[in-house]
């Protein structure tokens, strides 16, 4: 009866008796909420039960989570890891246990790439590359940058930073004059560009500040204001990810550009774990997410179109 009546409302016996667990990085932004509560969304819409584990931007919480999940003999894991290295052993015991791991987000370095099925996710290094070119084609290849970085280690710093550093590298006047980490935090974000605004005489010398997401971007912004300066106009904002309050922050003038990252993982990590279960064995190892970069000419049309509040 339970099939029958599956099949009548046509939902697929398989998916809804999954149980998926989900080792997320933590919830240190904007982007990161958004990212968990679609996928949330997605396992509520497919009947998937899903275990949640937020991991506070702590690898070894993770890493707890998965050896948890593996004991529960959940049907598959996924993991959006903080940092890239440090994953081959639990990956194995989960492979050992025959569970499935669908990578998201940020990458893992491991020898084996048997260990998962697949990465879903943007190239963060062509991120890096759209931020630099905004800013190299709006300040005539002439400027100072104050970088904030985020998590160290993790794909998303690297790959930004060194996309980012390739392209500016065209351009001998314009250079990062101060960069350190703010841990993807707004919080973070505003402290690390007081002291930065400090150090550099209260900025006058500085044309941009390039912060690796928008939740550093609008941290930075209240320093900057703090600073008697105006963001968006004394001081460029570029930034990454594209979430509503950054597209505001465009309308409003004080972001300059934001290259776009979409949250909306979830739907095509479940694609994928009905997939194998269907017997697929081959996949791309990376499965890339694309986005659009949002200026002053597209970002309010860009909130209407989400029906951002
Ligand atoms: O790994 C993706 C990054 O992590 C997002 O750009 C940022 O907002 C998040 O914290």
């Amino acid at each position: 009866t339970t099939l029958t009546l599956a099949a009548a409302i046509g939902i697929s016996a398989t998916a809804n008796a999954l149980t998926v667990g989900f080792a997320q990085v933590g919830s240190e932004s904007g982007w990161r909420t958004s990212f968990s509560e679609s996928v949330k969304a997605e396992a509520a819409k497919r009947g998937i039960t899903l275990k949640f584990s937020d991991a506070q931007q702590k690898q070894e919480n993770q890493i707890k989570a998965v050896r948890s999940f593996i004991a529960q003999r959940v049907d598959a894991i996924l993991i959006a890891p903080v940092v890239e290295t440090g994953w081959q052993p639990v990956l194995m015991e989960a492979k050992r246990a025959r569970i499935p791991v669908v990578i998201l987000d940020r990458n893992v370095s491991v020898t084996d790439q048997s260990l998962y099925l697949t990465r879903i996710a943007p190239d963060f290094e062509v991120e890096g590359q759209r931020a630099a070119t905004w800013l190299t084609e709006n300040t005539q290849g002439k400027c100072n940058i104050l970088e904030l970085q985020g998590t160290v280690g993790s794909s998303a710093a690297i790959g930004r930073m060194k996309g980012f550093n390739d392209t500016i590298a065209k351009f001998p006047e314009t250079k990062i004059v101060r960069s350190q980490t703010a841990e993807f935090t707004r919080a973070k974000g505003k402290e690390v560009m007081e002291t930065m605004l400090k150090a550099e005489g209260g900025g006058k010398n500085i044309c941009a500040i390039w912060a690796h997401n928008d939740e550093m971007a609008l941290g930075a912004i209240q320093a900057v204001k703090e600073a008697g300066l105006k963001p968006g106009k004394d001081i460029l904002i570029v930034s990454v990810d594209a979430v509503d309050d950054a597209l505001k922050s465009i309308v409003a003038g004080e972001i300059n550009v934001s290259v776009e990252l979409s949250p909306h993982l979830g739907g095509p990590a479940f694609d994928v774990i009905d997939e194998a279960r269907a017997g697929k064995k081959e996949f791309e190892k990376w499965i890339r997410m694309g986005g659009a970069v949002f200026t002053q000419e597209n970002a309010a049309e860009e909130l209407a179109k989400r029906g951002a509040k």
